[in-house]
């Protein structure tokens, strides 16, 4: 399994300290420089395979979760704390996690990291409503 990470100029600096706590492939962006989520969001959705996992960062994380979710195989979770990033996994079954950089401090980042990284998805209820999702009855 890989990790990806990308983030915009906003998300930039958090980016960089997370890939000193965790074994992660770089997407970009590569400075703090003004640039454009879409593109970066693209490239990691685009980058993900069967049991890979994503994290992605902007301001807010609201613009890569729209931009993360118009791909199929992709469920983007945006996450503010510990409970949201264990549920995302644990209901959602959420391949990328998507973290705003001017919204949470980066221990919450880094714990949400951790428990996104080591959560299960319960299956049961919770794929049937996946499958619901892309209109699999
Ligand atoms: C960039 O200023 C900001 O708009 C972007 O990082 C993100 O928050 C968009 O959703």
């Amino acid at each position: 399994m890989r990790i990806f990470i990308a983030s915009d100029h906003a998300g930039f600096l958090l980016k960089e300290i997370l890939k000193q706590h965790f074994n992660l492939v770089d997407l970009g962006c590569n400075s703090k420089d003004s640039c454009d989520y879409p593109i970066f969001a693209h490239k990691l959705a685009e980058s993900i395979k069967n049991n890979d996992k994503g994290i992605l960062i902007c301001g807010t994380g609201i613009g890569m979760s729209i931009t993360a979710n118009r791909h199929k195989n992709i469920r983007a979770a945006l996450c503010t704390d510990i409970q949201m990033a264990e549920l995302s996994r644990k209901h959602n079954n959420a391949n990328v996690i998507v973290l705003g950089a001017r919204i949470i401090s980066t221990e919450i980042a880094i714990n949400c990291i951790k428990i996104f990284l080591n959560t299960a998805f319960e299956r049961g209820r919770h794929l049937h409503r996946l499958n619901l999702i892309n209109n699999i009855f």
